[in-house]
């Protein structure tokens, strides 16, 4: 994306180009492992909870800073208040640590498709060659080096109209093959105690955890405290409705992220007869029983290959995202040309990525914390850092510019704010409290005082 604002065509244009970034591996790999993972129906709920006050509150204030300011993230909280301007600084950083691990994931992707492509369909069905990949062997690295050049060399040709295009054309046709994908799975012998499980809230499954791990989600997946959705502002027009522009972000970030588990949750319950081994796999869910799904399907090399196309797609259009905001952060602030400063962003995803790669191999007995590499990248900044930003930037707008001038911002040309009332609720005691509460307990249970 180039420097010059308002670049969005207008708002169709600004809701799939920020869904573009918005969805990605978090809706159909991260959501639905979690969801398995954490008790399924009420993990879904507690979800859609948070999106609906946490996730709207969020990014309607960043989407309105960018667009106020025209401004990315560091100039905006800046321009905003000088003291603030750390809270940039530190959303900045959350990119450069997820894109490393995103790419290594890229990178499983781009081999499962080019796998089903070239016709391996019946091996990516047997339970052996996911962990035959990612434990056995140092291939990983391979794909999480093609993954990285493949989104450089986007982003060093400039995505000006990329990105709007491309989102274009791929959120829809993700949309009906998931849709097609989850209605599939439902007639597998077996899946409907899976549906059941993923849709029925269970109280006994609720615990802070949950909460921890779907706020964290949310971050992640609609793209939210890491100062995205505020460079997305600030290329947007100052005539388009930042309320609605927000409600049809979240309809297709979280409509994804519900269709992406009817596809996984219920077809590890027929694979596995609900065993809550099989439900807590964690990252590897998505390849491990996606593949059994395609293999029983007829037709199923095709779909499964149409599928990892998406996902490669869906894929790589985060990381472009992902990774301009990290360029662009180089290139402002040291000084680099847009090449030179690619060529320092790929070295990073490298020397953090290839860790992450060969944590669950050839470096499994290094250990941060207790976590292998690639999760603890996952847990510092989804569970550390975002909450943080997220908190600091409630209490910056709740009590140090004010909801006015959010709101300001977005009744612009006498639009109306629906959801007002809600938005200050939220930006002032809601979040701030909640997100208080759960750092708290989630730091004494990490530290052993208490047991969540
Ligand atoms: N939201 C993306 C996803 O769900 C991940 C992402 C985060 C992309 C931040 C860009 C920026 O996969």
């Amino acid at each position: 994306m180039s420097n010059k604002r308002g670049n969005f065509s207008g708002k169709v244009g600004f809701i799939l180009a920020a869904a573009g970034s918005a969805v990605g591996l978090g809706n159909l790999w991260r959501f639905p492992y979690l969801a398995a993972k954490y008790g399924g129906g009420i993990f879904l709920l507690v979800y859609l909870i948070l999106t609906v006050t946490f996730g709207f509150a969020l990014m309607t204030a960043e989407i309105a800073i960018g667009r106020k300011t025209g401004l990315s993230t560091v100039g905006a909280f800046k321009k905003l208040d000088k003291r603030f301007a750390f809270l940039g600084y530190m959303g900045s950083v959350v990119p450069m640590i997820i894109l490393p691990y995103y790419c290594v994931i890229g990178g499983w992707v781009t081999k499962y498709a080019v796998t089903f492509i070239t016709g391996g369909a019946d091996n990516a069905a047997t339970g052996s060659f996911f962990s035959a990949f990612t434990e056995k062997s140092t291939e990983p690295v391979i794909w999480l080096f093609l993954f990285v050049i493949l989104t450089a060399v986007v982003v060093l040709f400039g995505v000006d109209k990329g990105i709007e295009k491309v989102s274009k054309i791929l959120m829809p046709a993700l949309v009906l093959l998931t849709i097609f994908i989850s209605v599939y799975t439902l007639f597998l012998p077996g899946a409907m105690d899976g549906v059941l499980y993923y849709i029925t809230p269970d109280f006994s499954h609720f615990s802070v955890k949950t909460v921890l791990a779907a706020m964290g989600q949310l971050f992640y997946s609609m793209s939210i405290s890491m100062g995205i959705m505020v460079t997305y502002g600030s290329y947007l027009k100052k005539d388009v409705n930042i309320e609605s522009s927000v409600k049809g972000i979240e309809l297709f970030d979280t409509g994804i992220a519900f269709f992406s588990g009817l596809m996984i949750v219920p077809a590890v319950f027929a694979f596995s007869g609900g065993d809550q081994a099989a439900l807590g796999q964690g990252p590897g869910l998505m390849f491990v029983t996606l593949p059994k799904v395609f293999d029983s399907m007829p037709g199923g090399a095709f779909i499964g290959a149409t599928f990892f196309i998406l996902v490669f797609l869906a894929a790589l259009t985060s990381s472009i995202s992902l990774m301009e905001t990290i360029v662009s952060i180089v290139q402002d602030k040291v000084g680099f040309s847009r090449k030179n400063s690619c060529l320092v962003v790929i070295a990073l995803c490298l020397l953090l990525g290839i860790p992450s790669a060969l944590g669950s191999n050839a470096w499994a007995s290094i250990k941060i914390l207790g976590f292998q590499f690639l999760d603890f990248f996952d847990f510092i900044s989804n569970s550390v850092l975002m909450p943080v930003v997220a908190l600091i930037t409630c209490l910056f707008v709740g009590y140090v510019i004010k909801p006015k001038s959010v709101i300001d911002e977005i009744e612009m040309n006498s639009v109306r704010f629906r959801r007002k009332k809600l938005f200050v609720i939220v930006i002032k005691y809601f979040a701030p409290i909640c997100i208080v509460l759960i750092l708290v307990s989630s730091i004494l249970s990490g530290l052993g005082f208490i047991n969540i």
